[in-house]
């Protein structure tokens, strides 16, 4: 009784990692930080539950929440461009869903982050992946989006910071490839979920500079709370209304207490961001220098998000170099996860302590260095 569209799709890789590895395994694999959420933001939600807010709430999301969005974000935006979602994932979702007809054509980064395809395919789009590289520091071409563009591309995803790459795409470029999808008449779907893991460089939105232009973006990574599903998407008032329709025959409405303690977070949370975000710099700069002292590993320095994408030499796919490393007892994931020009990479993620970072890295080491260069 399923559809073939649906029976095509697979487990990502990820998920198939992860379900191999076993609680002594050190995780260099985790999308998601390695804090508990603040105990404040806890409180808050459960203050929200116990005073009655456990109802159906308006399918646009809860108004404090749309308007402290609006006053924060540094571009000038009005609450009636914000809806809130069920993480960044259904932000995504009904964004797609909402723009792309049967047979459009949808850019979307290659190495990029496993959902874009899946989406871009349960909309009934056409993927069509572009390619970023490593020797660009992941940023994306405007050469190269011109290169596969046609008269059916009807979307870009962008994703700055990047997972799994780290790249960040810089004011100058996101000015020039916003210039160019408004030329050519193309919807930006601009995924932000780590607009505030950026070290040295800023996070620049292109919705500074074009007005179709989807937000997607998410409470998930800031305030580390992958698992209470809130994100919220930034639009065009006259496509709100619309996209805020499916949403609600999706989902109803965002769930109500998340929501007020996610009011909470965003106007008490600054400091845990702040400290959250060192954490990852000094992470980062072990997971980086270690990666380059191991032969045969080429490293560049991620400027965003939580994640190195190094490439390697050896002759053996990304897959089962991962495999490899997991028998030693290191998660780590192959880069043909997020694309075919993912291969002969891995991601690791520094959302982890240093110790195992470090114990990670030595353990990759002792094992790369029996592989033939
Ligand atoms: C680039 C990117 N977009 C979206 C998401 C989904 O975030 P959420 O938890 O808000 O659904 C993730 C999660 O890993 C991500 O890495």
């Amino acid at each position: 009784m399923i559809t073939e569209r649906i029976r095509g799709f697979e487990l990502h890789d990820i998920r198939k990692l992860f379900e191999m590895a076993d609680e002594d395994t050190i995780n260099l694999g985790q999308g998601q930080p390695d804090f508990q959420p603040p105990m404040d933001v806890i409180d808050e939600m459960y203050r929200a539950m116990k005073e009655g807010n456990n109802r159906y709430g308006s399918h646009y999301g809860l108004t404090e929440l749309r308007d402290e969005i609006a006053v924060q974000h540094p571009i000038d935006i009005d609450p009636d461009n914000v809806l809130i979602t069920v993480g960044a994932t259904q932000a995504l979702r009904i964004a797609l869903e909402g723009t792309v007809d049967i047979g459009d054509e949808v850019l979307y980064p290659d190495p990029g982050f496993v959902l874009f395809r899946p989406h871009i395919e349960l909309a009934r789009g056409t993927p069509v992946p572009y390619r970023v590289e490593q020797k660009d520091g992941f940023v994306p071409a405007v050469e190269e989006l011109e290169r596969l563009r046609t008269e059916k591309t009807k979307a870009l995803i962008l994703n700055s910071p990047s997972n799994p790459t780290g790249g960040v795409i810089p004011r100058k470029k996101i000015r020039a490839i916003s210039r160019w999808a408004k030329e050519n008449d193309i919807l930006i779907i601009s995924d932000e979920v780590y607009d505030r893991f950026v070290y040295d460089d800023e996070h620049v939105s292109s919705l500074r500079y074009c007005d179709d232009v989807v937000v997607v973006n998410s409470f998930s990574k800031s305030f580390s709370m992958t698992g209470w599903r809130l994100g919220y998407m930034i639009t065009r008032e006259d496509w709100i209304h619309d996209l805020a329709n499916i949403h609600s025959y999706n989902i109803a409405c965002p769930p109500e207490p998340v929501q007020h303690a996610a009011l909470f977070a965003l106007k008490n949370g600054e400091d845990f961001v702040d400290e959250m975000v060192s954490t990852f710099a000094e992470r980062r700069k072990v997971m980086v220098d270690g990666l380059k002292d191991i032969t045969g590993f080429h490293c560049i320095t991620p400027k965003g998000a939580f994640y190195a994408f190094p490439s390697y030499e050896f002759d053996i796919s990304s897959k089962q170099l991962a495999l490899e490393i997991l028998k030693e007892g290191v998660l780590v994931t192959p880069g043909a996860a997020f694309g075919d020009n993912g291969e002969d990479h891995l991601r690791l993620s520094y959302a982890n302590s240093l110790e195992n970072i470090e114990t990670g890295l030595r353990t990759i080491e002792e094992l790369t260095r029996r592989f033939p260069l």
